[in-house]
């Protein structure tokens, strides 16, 4: 069996962050979520892996280069637009040609791996496997209809009206009958060829399409809001390990504290992990946190949050909470006139401030 995942895209739900970086590269509890994916593929026994790339070819290859840090062989694959997912396994058929293969969403994460549903394909041997689970608003994702006697009888792509609230996880396996079922598809309205609509197909043809229902967490972090709602799920499985350099600090709970990160008169509470190179003083830092290497927080509160590489955040009141900031960012307070905020924002940033109460 091969592993496909899928790394390109456009990432629009994620600007600004996507101007600049691929989306699945951009670290949940300090790890990039497209390792997430790499470890749970090469955990399954999988050990050729097509990734597909766009834009973001060179940086995803940076990071990744030839897999053999999880024990794999990866091979990129370039799609020269985002023009859907079942347009991106169409493109990676030369390098699937007859195998049975893991289709992987480069931006989703799920708990405990991808083990037991490979073990259903391969004892179920259907034409395809799709991964299900319960959601409050299935309008956002893929939804599937399934019968009393526990067959799926249709799916739809966000629907007005859903039939169900069983979305469909970014997790597939197939046969190589879905390359025949993505021949011809039509893109839908918004413009995609939609891998929903091949195995429509494959329904609509009698061929076996096995649902299995996700038991633990799963995430897809298409927007601001699931990346620090993953950044939580991954935070509450960690183990405290203090390496760094405690100076005149309290250090609580569970919290990683990596080699070379120095922490000073600044109380950590965990979950928490601080990465190598970051610098902390007279600062607190809150449960839900991750701060990546060579960031600097001082005399700053801080909870719940995503700071990526080397940025700086000084003197900032009051306390920053649920926020995402990107690599190499400055957030600081100046005692200088006039009393204002001075902003340098790239595009599609969101700020959001406290309202104050003048008497
Ligand atoms: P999506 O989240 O559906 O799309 P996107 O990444 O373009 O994001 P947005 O909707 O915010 O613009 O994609 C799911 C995953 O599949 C993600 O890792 C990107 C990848 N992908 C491709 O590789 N090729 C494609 O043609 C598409 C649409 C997505």
């Amino acid at each position: 069996m091969k592993g496909l995942i899928l790394a390109g895209g456009r990432g629009t739900r994620l600007r600004p962050l996507t101007h600049t970086h691929a989306k699945q590269l951009i670290p949940v509890g300090n790890k990039p979520i497209l390792f997430y994916g790499l470890e749970a593929l090469a955990e399954a026994g999988i050990r050729e892996v097509g990734i597909i790339v766009g834009d973001t070819q060179k940086e995803i290859e940076a990071a990744v280069g030839d897999g053999r840090s999880w024990g794999i062989k990866v091979t990129y694959i370039k799609q020269d637009e985002p023009l859907g997912l079942a347009h991106a396994v169409k493109v990676a058929q030369p390098f699937l040609k007859d195998s049975p293969f893991v289709l992987y969403l480069g931006d989703n994460l799920l708990l405990n791996g991808i083990k037991p549903f490979v073990e259903a394909f391969r004892s179920g041997k259907p034409q395809a496997l799709i991964l299900l689970t319960p959601v409050n608003n299935p309008s956002l994702f893929g939804v599937a209809e399934i019968r009393e006697d526990g067959k799926v009888v249709n799916l739809e792509e966000k629907p007005c009206d859903p039939k169900s609230n069983l979305a469909l996880v970014g997790v597939y396996i197939f046969q190589e009958d879905i390359f025949l079922a993505i021949e011809g598809l039509k893109p839908s309205w918004r413009g995609e060829y939609e891998i929903t609509h091949a195995i429509q197909r494959l329904l609509d043809q009698g061929k076996t399409v096995l649902p299995f229902t996700v038991s633990g967490w799963w995430k897809d972090t298409g927007r601001p809001e699931d990346l620090l709602e993953a950044n939580t799920i991954i935070l509450d499985q960690i183990k405290g390990d203090v390496k760094g350099e405690i100076v005149e600090s309290s250090v609580q709970g569970r919290v990683v504290v990596e080699k070379g990160a120095k922490i000073t008169e600044s109380t950590v509470r965990g979950p928490a992990v601080i990465g190598s190179g970051v610098f902390i003083k007279g600062s607190f830092i809150g449960p839900y946190t991750s701060l990546a290497c060579g960031v600097r927080i001082i005399n700053t509160e801080i909870a719940g949050s995503i700071v990526m590489a080397d940025s700086c955040l000084q003197d900032v009141q009051p306390r920053i909470e649920d926020s995402i900031i990107g690599q190499n960012a400055l957030v600081n307070t100046i005692s200088t006139l006039p009393r204002s905020l001075k902003l340098t924002l790239g595009d599609h940033c969101q700020v959001e401030l406290q309202k104050v109460d003048y008497y």
